[in-house]
């Protein structure tokens, strides 16, 4: 492996494509990619740097094998907290592991199967508002199902139309304000002067006291709604306690944001896809047609919906929602020969690694076959990371995939997907999101 020391890419030459960068850096990385190999150095000035990586072990190394020694940035944490609060996306060291500990089980597969009714019974109520016939972005619909469905798994019974559109607005609107101060951190001095951070943060006060009162009703009540919110209540830490309401309410905000735009990215990415390929979206029709499905449990025809999985894992492959993460050295540590000063900031660009020559063999097709359940796991599991890796792996990656099938599948059963365009257009923000997803519905 290269050493990373004498791999640099100057300031000047960051700041010469800045606003290529500032537009969509994921070409300027690739590029760097292919001249210096996985992993290289970039200054930003002012003495920083950031190693970027697309060398899958050395992602395995800080995010599972060598964790304890690699924290989140203060992009991931402080920057992102301010708005949502600190909590299990949001904290690092013994702050993070409590929480875990306390949350890991309301998310697990067994606790789940309750949850699933409620996901299927909002998939069906968002599905219901497509048009067919005409050519719309589907993204905004996808984005308002992702939310929802989040929304109503943690607050089942609340009667709450206009409750949750308001604090998806509430989410979102905070989410855009941190990716302004993150892309043009030169103009904080302005978001301030201008009131656009104290409007947010306003904002997400008026979100804490929405969560307050439905937090604060809940608990009057001796009624068992078997939601995320009553596992969150009912869950204790080692002591015997319990989360306090403004622990719980930074929890619930971090589920906002970290579970709905990450599920609608990789939804609308999985249908583009099926429209550019028919004949993969014949396969999933007639895997989600099978009339012997009908009468299982959501759970059960999840389990049956194979291929439509291996169809939004491949989707995931290829535009991974989250396309990077980044971690800290907390101490001087090396990997092999790469020296890994305390301080050091690296970004992993999975993006880079789900594309890479030396692991897939015909990177840029989509190929649903790849994750065939007959093929080995193993041999793709060291360089897939749509839900990162190790102990700080997505909570919610089995209710993403629950999600997602049931989705995808109620989708194609019912329509035929198409579109005009004949390539995907990409944003990448703090998630990779699509751009003018313009498909048609045409009922089957
Ligand atoms: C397709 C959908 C999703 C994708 C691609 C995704 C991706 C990820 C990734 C890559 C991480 C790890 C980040 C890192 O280690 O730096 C993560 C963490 C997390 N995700 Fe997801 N996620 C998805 C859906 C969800 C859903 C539905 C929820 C909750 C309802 C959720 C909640 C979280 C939380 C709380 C964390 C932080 C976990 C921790 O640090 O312990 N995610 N997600």
């Amino acid at each position: 492996m290269k050493s990373a020391k004498d791999v640099n890419v100057s300031f000047f030459k960051v700041l010469k494509n800045a606003k290529r960068i500032l537009k969509n850096p994921l070409p300027f990385h690739h590029e760097n990619f292919e001249k210096y190999g996985d992993i290289f150095k970039v200054h930003l000035g002012f003495g920083k740097t950031v190693l970027f990586t697309r060398d899958a072990s050395l992602a395995k190394y800080m995010l599972q094998k060598n964790h304890r020694k690699y924290y989140k940035s203060e992009l991931q944490t402080k920057d992102l907290a301010k708005y949502i609060g600190e909590g299990l996306l949001t904290a690092n060291g013994e702050k993070w592991l409590k929480q875990r500990r306390l949350i890991q089980p309301a998310f697990h597969k067994k606790k789940l199967e309750s949850i699933v009714f409620t996901i299927k019974e909002v998939v069906q109520e968002e599905l219901s508002r497509i048009v067919p016939g005409q050519t719309v972005n589907i993204f905004p619909l996808m984005n308002d199902l992702a939310f929802r469905v989040v929304a109503k798994s943690l607050f089942s019974y609340t009667d709450t139309g206009d409750t949750i559109t308001r604090l998806q607005y509430i989410t979102e609107t905070a989410q855009k304000t941190l990716i302004k101060e993150i892309r043009q951190p030169y103009k904080r001095w302005w978001f301030n002067l201008s009131g656009k951070i104290k409007g947010t943060l306003k904002l997400t006060q008026e979100a804490r006291d929405i969560l307050n009162t439905i937090i604060e009703e809940r608990r009057k009540t001796n009624e068992n709604y078997d939601d995320l919110l009553d596992m969150l209540l009912e869950s204790r830490y080692d002591d015997g306690t319990a989360m306090g309401n403004e622990q719980l309410i930074d929890e619930i905000l971090i589920l906002f944001t970290a579970g709905h735009e990450t599920t609608s990215n990789a939804l609308t990415f999985t249908l583009f896809l099926l429209a550019l390929h028919p004949e993969i979206q014949d396969k999933v029709y007639s895997e989600v047609s099978n009339t012997n499905f009908n009468n299982l449990t959501p759970l059960e025809q999840i389990a049956k919906y194979q291929y439509t999985k291996q169809c939004i894992e491949e989707a995931m492959r290829l535009y991974p929602p989250a396309y990077f993460s980044d971690r800290v050295a907390i101490e001087d540590d090396h990997f092999n020969e790469l020296k890994l000063p305390k301080d050091s900031m690296i970004l992993i660009s999975f993006f880079e690694i789900h594309r890479h020559k030396g692991f897939w063999k015909d990177p840029e097709a989509f190929n649903p076959d790849r994750f065939d359940v007959n093929t080995d796991k193993k041999e793709y599991s060291d360089w897939y990371f749509p839900f990162g890796s190790g102990p700080r792996m997505c909570i919610g990656n089995n209710f993403a995939m629950y999600e997602m099938v049931l989705a995808v599948s109620e989708m194609v059963r019912n329509y035929t997907i198409s579109t005009q365009c004949d390539t995907i257009e990409i944003k990448p923000l703090i998630t990779l999101k699509p751009q003018n997803a313009l498909l048609a519905f045409t009922l089957r």
